[in-house]
């Protein structure tokens, strides 16, 4: 994807987004004007990826602060603590939305003295400072990535950590992104990913926009391909990153570190210091979004199982710390044992 193609901006008093379930055949935008609606794109998965649903939220928190009718500052922050409540509960795996909305209540409430039109001004603000704080760590995250990135090789990805999944340039196709721009021969292996494709869909176009060499597989081919040898390495995004640096990420990301290990093969999480939540010390406590069978059962609208056949969706899973090589944060790169090292990122030392 271009820097300029974005994914979620303010405009008109609306927070506007790239309709990302109608991608890529069709650039639908939409401008979201009630709260409501903010929250249905982040659940229905309009906006999707851990660093987007984030700024998303706190343009969400924006727009109630600039539609409220509340007089005085304590009115107007109990209105953004009810907002953050519910976006919150719109998809519970992505700890950088939970993230994005504390930091928005809180900065509000670090204004209430002076104010209701300085907390509704300044959370405006606000919410842009985190849209471009996410578009630097991205960039940061390439540079730190890149070196990771063979000089002439193959890279695997699953799910889509791309521009469209942040603010741009994405977090796993940051590295990619750089390594190419760098002049490294890179050929990136797309998993499909099923049930939602967000490769098949997201990762395949936005590489294809960059002119970034590609080869979509549907996500059971992984195995076969490394066993031929033709991945050199993987690199995936996370929705969250816990103290001892167990990973969770979209489904399937579990059993492509486990062939990654048994073919011998490196494999890099990125993801900007805000996917780190050290308040958990392990992945079990990691809460997994479970989402509608019908995503499963059916293909674009259309039924691809019998009709009352029941079909599990988690759309998450954890990836052991054992399995994960090194973690590539907008701070640095991090490596095993992971613990010191994420507390260092967190704490900016
Ligand atoms: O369900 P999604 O599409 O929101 O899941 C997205 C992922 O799993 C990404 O890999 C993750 O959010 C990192 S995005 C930079």
């Amino acid at each position: 994807m271009s820097d300029e193609l974005r994914t979620v901006w303010w405009e008109n008093a609306a927070v506007c987004l790239i309709d990302q379930r109608r991608l890529p055949h069709e650039q639908i935008i939409l401008h979201c004007t009630e709260l409501e609606s903010v929250a249905h794109a982040i659940k229905s998965m309009q906006v999707r990826g851990a660093p987007a649903i984030g700024c998303t939220a706190a343009y969400g928190m924006a727009l109630v602060a600039q539609k409220s009718a509340a007089t005085s500052a304590d009115a107007l922050l109990d209105e953004l603590a009810a907002a953050k409540d519910v976006l919150d509960a719109q998809r519970p795996t992505a700890v950088n939305l939970a993230w994005a909305t504390r930091r928005m209540l809180a900065y509000g409430q670090g204004l209430a003295a002076a104010g209701v039109a300085a907390v509704r001004e300044g959370v405006l603000n606000e919410a842009h400072t985190i849209l471009a704080e996410d578009l630097a760590m991205c960039h940061a995250i390439g540079r730190h990535g890149a070196e990771l990135i063979p000089e002439r090789g193959h890279v695997l990805t699953h799910c889509n950590a791309g521009g469209l999944a942040t603010a741009g340039y994405g977090t796993a196709l940051a590295p990619i992104r750089t390594a190419f721009n760098d002049g490294h021969a890179v050929h990136v292996f797309v998993d499909e990913t099923r049930p939602f494709l967000q490769g098949a869909r997201l990762t395949a176009w936005e590489l294809q926009q960059a002119g970034i060499p590609l080869t979509l597989i549907t996500d059971n081919m992984a195995g076969f391909m490394m066993r031929r040898g033709e991945i050199d390495c993987v690199i995936v995004g996370a929705d969250r990153i816990v103290a001892n640096g167990d990973v969770a990420n979209k489904i399937g990301t579990y059993s492509v570190a486990v062939l990654a290990q048994a073919h011998g093969l490196p494999f890099y999480v990125a993801a900007p210091s805000s996917t780190i939540d050290l308040s958990l010390a392990h992945g079990d406590l990691i809460p997994i979004e479970e989402r509608s069978s019908e995503e499963v059962t059916h293909l674009a609208g259309v039924a691809i199982a019998p009709e009352g056949v029941t079909a599990a969706h988690p759309a998450f899973d954890v990836t052991p710390h054992t399995l994960v090589t090194a973690i590539i944060t907008e701070r640095g790169v991090v490596y095993p044992p992971f613990a010191d090292g994420l507390r260092a990122i967190v704490s900016g030392s």
